[in-house]
């Protein structure tokens, strides 16, 4: 069983997301069924090293039945990988197998291959197909859709990429059955993320099911999957290039969360830890700043509990996450800007004042 989701863009670049168990072996065969990739014979897989292992040969096979011929390159698993030198490294390795303008890149694996690999192809001969196969829950839920594609650079994450539309994702959560349970709890954190901004009907649904899917029940995890790709797929049809005060949205509970991974060095806390950490935090700010909802903040903080995202205990100091917030992309003129909650499906992006944020982290006690 799939289910097929399509992110509607202008200028006929929709492009469909099929969610579903067992729907790697049909990527080739669904990949022929898109017009783009009709006429394509090469293509490059690009995934890292922990991955390759698991889901490398089985993807080529699947490209291979559908007639393409799939060359690959294995990147060092982790987030080292989303730079320009690795970048370089690709591409030379695509010039050296002549790829030419109707070759495609299939990104396979989680965040960090989709964007190294979508900025890759957004680049390679100024610009090829992408095809996304997420196998982390955080890129299931979130970076396979949308087309934001980066590297790092040594001054911050993300501060060189492009947005680079897929042609196609395919995410099949059975490759999900051999993610770490750290990573798990990470892809929860943005699942809890998008249901808070979404609906009362996702919100409280996933209020529900929230043991579930920290037992990693196939049902509703694929439940949850479809609905926060339908949830992305609306959002990026809104406004794809955050451009339209739409898309900010998806940074909810990420400038204290990011703030909380640069002050406390990246990999002390997962992303999905720090972004739950973010969302707690985003209320209380919001409570100071115009009042939320009554009973909001108990019910986030019931759903994050029972995902397992508990409190954190940060060693950082207050100016110390305040300076790293300084550097959110979200800002302007200087200024911190955050997305505040107020209830469920409720939310504005509202700059804050340095002293507002300090006197909020000095009572919060992380
Ligand atoms: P990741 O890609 O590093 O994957 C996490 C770990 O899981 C890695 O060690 C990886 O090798 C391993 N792994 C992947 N799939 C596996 C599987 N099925 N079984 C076993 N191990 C597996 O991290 P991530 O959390 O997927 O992504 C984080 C990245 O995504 C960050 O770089 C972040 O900036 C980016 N991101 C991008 C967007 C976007 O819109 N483009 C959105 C959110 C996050
Ligand atoms: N994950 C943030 C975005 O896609 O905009």
């Amino acid at each position: 069983m799939a289910t097929k989701i399509i992110v509607e863009l202008p200028g006929a670049r929709d492009y469909a997301v099929r969610i579903g168990s067992g729907i790697l072996d049909a990527l080739g065969e669904n990949m022929r069924a898109i017009d783009q990739l009709a006429r394509t014979t090469d293509v490059l897989v690009v995934t890292d090293s922990n991955v390759a292992p698991l889901y490398l040969a089985q993807t080529k096979a699947a490209l291979a039945r559908a007639g393409f011929k799939a060359a690959d390159v294995v990147v060092p698993a982790g987030e080292d990988s989303k730079d320009l030198a690795v970048a370089g490294e690709i591409w030379s390795a695509m010039a050296q197998l002549a790829l030419g303008r109707d070759c495609a890149v299939v990104a396979l694996g989680g965040g960090v291959v989709g964007d190294l690999a979508g900025f890759v192809a957004a680049a390679y001969l100024r610009g090829v197909p992408v095809v996304q196969v997420p196998t982390t829950l955080l890129s299931m839920v979130d970076s396979s859709v949308g087309g934001k594609t980066a590297v790092n650079l040594p001054e911050g994450k993300n501060l060189v990429g492009s947005f680079h539309q897929p042609s196609f994702v395919c995410a099949d959560v059975d490759t999900l059955a051999t993610l770490p349970e750290r990573e798990w709890r990470c892809g929860c954190g943005e699942i809890a993320k998008s249901a808070a901004i979404d609906s009362d009907d996702f919100f409280f649904w996933m209020l529900e099911h929230a043991e579930g899917l920290a037992s990693r029940d196939s049902s509703i995890t694929a439940e949850a999957v479809q609905r926060c790709v339908v949830f992305k797929a609306g959002v990026v049809a809104r406004d794809e290039h955050e451009t339209a005060g739409v898309r900010e949205c998806l940074n909810y509970g990420h400038t204290l969360g990011h703030a909380i991974e640069v002050a406390s060095g990246f990999g002390a806390f997962s992303h999905g830890e720090a972004v739950a950490e973010g969302m707690r935090f985003a209320v209380e700010l919001a409570r100071n700043q115009g009042g939320v909802a009554e009973g909001f903040a108990e019910a986030q903080a019931d759903l994050l509990d029972a995902l397992g995202l508990q409190r954190l205990n940060v060693e950082a100091s207050s100016a110390d996450l305040l300076e790293a917030m300084k550097r959110d992309k979200k800002n302007r003129g200087g200024q911190i800007r955050f997305v505040l909650a107020r209830d469920v499906a409720q939310w504005e992006v509202a700059p804050v004042s340095d002293d507002a944020i300090l006197a909020a982290l000095n009572g919060w006690g992380l």
